[in-house]
């Protein structure tokens, strides 16, 4: 490999970095595809429970409850499925193909398996009412196990993004698919999908016409015996957690304040439903209304957000540990763009490139949109901006050259000493608003201090400890 990576066209959803436009689909996506896998095995369980007459309000529960899954996992699911990729090719269009490169087969299996889903479950939309229990039970079956079995194939794919484990060095699919990662999460996932299908059958409960308070109440008493592999999640939770990569897990233990905060969130709202799910519901038996199964379902979901994002975060600086850093370049290629630059071979004009005053402007937007916008907005989220905005010259040079140093969960940087200088200026010139006129710095030893940081920061991972780090700025 001695190339740069190809260049794709990216788009800006400025004032939101790109990082959470997929993180906002993907949490979405996530917690309505976690509904339809419990949903399924809820409604296998409550089929069992009717089978044979044995308890006709478990089965005018499944009808009602089969509407409310079938309208939102199958509309809203598929919409934010597809959501998901037209968000990533248009943000990380390079980690998708990494993702495709090394999961072909895995992604079509994966495809089949939702096929299979769908047609089980429009099947028992379009004919449940008629069947036979056994056929009832089949049907659900199917559409169960095939959600599930959709959630065992992508969460191969995902895991291995942040466990990639012995693939690193033996780069083989089955090496990749079953990682460190993959049972703790797989697992994990279940639980929580069950507990997601038991709160939402706990407001289908009290929205349905028809159930007397009593029916209602042991409607929920049964639906609530889902919730009770929750147990195992803390455990679970762990597990996971001590698969991770050393410095992940050193990001979500302070060394990232916003991933320790949505850490925190996470297992906070976890607490706080597990509690009343297990205590108030399993054990003592209470009944609870709408209002309140909303507000615990919405608890699950910011649980889900925080988790997702706390997931996602945790592998930085890389998309895929270890080989792919965020900003879609390859440690190998970091080397060749040091020497080579990177932004000033990118063929795509930036938006409003006639209104920069200068070439040496126009490099320094192209090398932030490619090396820094997944992560940085100019004046929002994570807004570049706001955290140069103190800096002198020096100082910005310095720590942009040591990027990977200056915070670890950052890439190095990926490019010359003129692409950096660029970058400061770029920096600089849209701090001061953005003037009509702007000289191009041609400073030879600026560029050569630049150039022993660059040669100094090295072109691998930053593991600088922190005191050292506030020592050197
Ligand atoms: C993988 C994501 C990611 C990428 C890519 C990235 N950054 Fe960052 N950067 C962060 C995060 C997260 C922070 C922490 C922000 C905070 O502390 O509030 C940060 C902080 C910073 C800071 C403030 C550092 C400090 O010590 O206060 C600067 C400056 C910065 N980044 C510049 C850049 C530049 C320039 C690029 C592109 C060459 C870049 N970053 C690429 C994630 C990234």
């Amino acid at each position: 490999m001695d190339r740069l990576p190809a260049f794709y066209p990216l788009n800006d959803f400025d004032p939101l970095m790109k990082g959470m436009v997929i993180g906002g689909m993907g949490i979405v996506h996530v917690f309505l595809a976690q509904f339809a896998i419990g949903g399924g095995m809820l409604l296998c369980y409550f089929q069992r429970l009717a089978s044979g007459g044995g308890d006709p309000l478990a089965r005018r529960f499944i009808d009602g409850y089969f509407k409310a899954l079938v309208l939102v996992s199958f509309v809203l699911g598929a919409l934010t499925g597809v959501g998901m990729w037209l968000t990533a090719i248009q943000v990380s269009p390079r980690t998708i193909g990494v993702m495709v490169d090394e999961f072909h087969w895995v992604w079509a299996t994966e495809w089949t398996f939702f096929c299979l889903e769908v047609v089980a479950g429009y099947a028992f939309y379009r004919c449940g009412a008629r069947l036979s229990d056994r056929r009832r039970m089949a049907l659900l079956a199917m559409y169960s196990v095939a959600a599930w079995f959709s959630l065992f194939w992508i969460n191969g794919i995902l895991s291995w993004q942040l466990t990639p484990g012995a693939w690193v060095a033996e780069r083989t699919v089955w090496s990749g698919f079953f990682n460190p990662g993959f049972w703790p999460s797989l697992l994990y996932r279940t639980a929580s999908s069950m507990t997601i299908a038991a709160l939402i059958a706990c407001i289908v409960i009290n929205a349905m016409p028809g159930f007397s308070s009593d029916e209602r109440r042991a409607l929920i008493r049964r639906a609530s015996n889902l919730m009770l592999p929750m147990l195992f999640m803390p455990a679970l939770a762990v597990w996971y957690f001590l698969t991770m990569p050393a410095d992940s897990r050193s990001w979500m233990l302070g060394g990232s304040p916003a991933m320790s905060l949505f850490l925190a969130g996470a297992a906070g709202s976890s607490m706080l439903l597990g509690g009343y799910a297990l205590v108030g519901l399993v054990r003592q038996k209470l009944y609870i209304n709408g209002a309140t199964a909303t507000t615990l379902t919405a608890l699950a979901l910011a649980a889900t957000a925080c988790g997702e994002f706390v997931r996602e975060g945790s592998r930085k600086p890389y998309t895929v540990r270890e080989s792919l850093y965020a900003n879609s370049i390859t440690p190998e290629e970091v080397k060749i763009a040091r020497v080579a630059g990177w932004a000033r071979h990118d063929p795509y004009p930036l938006p409003d490139e006639s209104e920069y005053p200068n070439p040496q402007l126009v490099l320094g937007g192209k090398g932030f949109r490619l090396q820094c916008s997944v992560c940085h907005t100019l004046d929002g989220a994570n807004g570049l901006t706001h955290l140069v905005g103190t800096w002198s010259l020096e100082q910005r040079r310095m720590n942009l050259a040591m990027l990977q140093h200056t915070k670890p969960f950052m890439p190095p940087f990926a490019g010359d000493a003129e692409e950096l200088e660029a970058l400061v200026q770029f920096l600089g010139w849209h701090g001061a608003g953005r003037p009509r006129n702007w000289t191009m710095s041609n400073d030879a030893a600026a560029l050569s201090s630049i150039r022993a940081w660059l040669d100094e920061a090295g072109t691998g991972p930053g593991t600088v400890p922190a005191a050292e780090r506030q020592g050197r700025r």
